[in-house]
């Protein structure tokens, strides 16, 4: 599913980015060599990337637990 319908990036393509790092919704674009237009898939991407934190934020007890055990 396209994310950003102006640079023709999915959702997927967003998880890649934010998976690697990215923690800026226009870095997205930045990422893939483009720059934002329109904005419109400002909300989705932002809501991606604080997807992806709260996920890492609810690992690390986890990992922290392995680490230690
Ligand atoms: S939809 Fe992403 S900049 Fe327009």
């Amino acid at each position: 599913m396209y994310i950003c319908n102006c640079n023709g990036i999915t959702d997927k393509e967003v998880d890649t980015a934010v998976k690697a790092g990215v923690e800026r919704w226009d870095d997205v674009h930045a990422f893939y060599g483009c720059e934002p237009c329109c904005g419109q898939c400002q909300c989705e991407i932002v809501e991606a990337i604080v997807e992806h934190d709260r996920n890492a934020d609810d690992a690390a007890p986890a990992g922290v637990m392995a680490m230690a055990g």
